[in-house]
């Protein structure tokens, strides 16, 4: 039976995956010489604010070329940035639909609880005014390993109580729909079928998502 929701934040809820791109590629550019593009950015999404840097370094074959003195430098530079671009966020800013899919969500009773790689999670669902959907936010700070390990997934779930078969997932990045899965949960993508062709149910952007939908897919896949 389904118990209730995990949620990823970035590229679901709201769009601050555009302004972690804008932070990066300003701190790539100018910083560390390395011009980032949409498809570096893929990587990016879902993935902790140090992994990304290494990521972005691997790509411009720097992955050497620091101390970790400097990168911890960068990566701060990188959150000033970014600080900066969520500062005036408004209720205005959440996501098509999603204000009513959690409406929804509330309304039959489930428990939700978030599960975001990003510290600047609570800061955000202040902003968007979402605080009271919420039972529980994970605090990253606490985590041993990023997506794709499923530990941040498996936090969410148990700071609200619900066993791992019986809670669905909502994602946007690749390595999110896979710590879903390898939590045991059932992944509901938000997306297009190239990048997340692995979710269990797939909705092409936030304004389709669905709870009824989500209901008849987790029970079909669960009997
Ligand atoms: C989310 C975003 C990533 C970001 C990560 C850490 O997972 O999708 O792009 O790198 O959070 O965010 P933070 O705000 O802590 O730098
Ligand atoms: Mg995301």
């Amino acid at each position: 039976l389904l118990k209730g929701f995990v949620f990823d934040l970035d590229g679901i809820i709201t769009d601050t995956a555009k302004y972690h791109y804008a932070a990066w590629k300003r701190v790539a550019q100018d910083e560390l010489g390395i011009t980032i593009n949409p498809a570096v950015n893929e990587h990016l999404k879902g993935v902790s604010r140090m992994d990304s840097l290494n990521v972005i370094l691997k790509f411009g074959h720097k992955e050497n070329a620091y101390t970790d003195t400097e990168k911890a430098e960068f990566a701060s530079e990188k959150n000033d940035l970014y600080k900066s671009l969520i500062q005036q966020m408004t209720p205005d800013d959440i996501l098509p639909g999603i204000a009513d899919f959690l409406k929804a969500i509330t309304a039959k009773g489930y428990p939700m609880a978030l599960a975001s790689a990003s510290r600047n999670a609570p800061f955000i669902i202040d902003r968007l005014q979402l605080a009271e959907y919420f039972s529980a936010i994970v605090d990253p700070a606490t985590l041993t390993k990023g997506k794709p390990d499923p530990e941040i997934f498996e936090r969410a779930a148990d700071l609200i109580h619900l066993p791992y078969a019986e809670t669905v997932g909502i994602e946007d990045a690749v390595a999110g729909i896979e710590g879903i899965q390898a939590a045991g949960m059932f992944a509901v993508g938000v997306g297009s079928p190239d990048v997340l062709g692995k979710a269990d149910l797939l909705f092409p952007d936030t304004a389709h998502l669905n709870l009824a939908q989500i209901e008849t897919a987790f029970n079909a896949a669960r009997k």
